[in-house]
């Protein structure tokens, strides 16, 4: 194994011989962040992966993330370095499942958050993002719609639109675990601070907080802050791409140390193997991506 310096020369020079292009979520490791080209949440990183101009797409994230990645580019190379980087939210709901979910509303139309298989999406009439889940919502004209995985972003989408959903039981861990009490801990201690959380969260969370945004929203939400503290409701490794894009302002998180074990499986030395063996590389089966595709290119249309 090289020093970090000698893996990063070399991942230098193999991306340029690979024409490759190095894509990165936010809740990635701060030294994977800094050398993507581009680090955003699910929503970017799928509009990044449909149009970039590259031979090879090296993903660092999670297993949904880089098959959204295989499924509008199928004619580049998706390369995950961690193959067992996984999500236990995506891991709540199989396609057997939604089949079954679809016979007792055979009128519904589905829409699927991103963090899911591709089997799933193909299953579905729409996905949606963090970013967009509101929007997709909004667009539908439909009797009824079943909205699957994550029961706190569709109870957060219920409430803001005021329709009603049929809503899959699933959620995110991490972000389920982030309590009320926990919140108002935080508030206690930072009265002045503004609230910003990701719609992951639950509901009684979400009551206490000033915004809702995706990772990449949240930029937004603190660009435009009034005040210099702000509580982020979400999963502690966004710490870096904030502290280091607001330098002056100050985070609290409920939980200092960065969760998601599935994102940091993702390192310098995976990267470099990846882009050296041309492997692992994700691919989706043609009729299941054309299924998920037309779900995808739904949201993409919407916002
Ligand atoms: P974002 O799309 O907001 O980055 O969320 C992805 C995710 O998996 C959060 O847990």
């Amino acid at each position: 194994m090289g020093s970090d310096e000698e893996i990063l020369e070399s991942i230098g020079r193999l991306r340029e011989e690979r024409k490759a292009v190095i894509l990165a979520h936010n809740y990635q490791r701060p030294e994977i962040q800094d050398i993507a080209d581009y680090v955003g949440d699910s929503l970017g990183l799928a509009r990044q992966a449909s149009s970039v101009d590259a031979e090879v797409i090296v993903f660092c994230g999670v297993h949904f993330m880089a098959e959204t990645s295989a499924i509008v580019n199928p004619g580049k190379m998706t390369l995950l370095p961690e193959p067992a980087a996984g999500c236990p939210l995506a891991d709540t709901i199989t396609p057997e499942g939604l089949i079954t979910l679809k016979k007792l509303h055979p009128r519904a139309v589905v829409v699927t958050y991103v963090n899911s298989t591709a089997a799933v999406k193909a299953e579905s009439d729409y996905c949606c993002t963090s970013g967009n889940a509101v929007e997709v919502v909004r667009a539908i004209d439909a009797p009824e719609i079943i909205f699957t995985p994550d029961k706190n972003l569709g109870r957060y989408v219920q409430r803001v639109t005021g329709r009603e959903l049929i809503i899959w039981e699933g959620c995110c861990p991490i972000h389920d675990d982030i309590t009320a009490p926990m919140v108002m801990e935080l508030k206690r201690l930072h009265p002045a601070a503004l609230v910003v959380a990701h719609p992951e969260c639950r509901e009684e969370v979400l009551e206490l907080a000033d915004e809702v945004a995706s990772t990449s929203g949240m930029f937004k939400v603190i660009e435009n802050a009034v005040t210099d503290e702000i509580i982020v409701l979400t999963e502690a490794g966004m710490g870096y791409p904030l502290g280091k894009r607001f330098p002056a302002r100050r985070l609290y998180f409920p939980r200092e140390e960065p969760l998601c074990p599935n994102m940091k499986l993702i390192t310098l030395e995976k990267v470099e193997r990846s882009l050296r063996d041309l492997a692992p590389m994700v691919t989706v089966a043609e009729d299941i991506r054309l299924n998920a595709l037309l779900a995808v290119e739904r949201m993409l249309e919407i916002g």
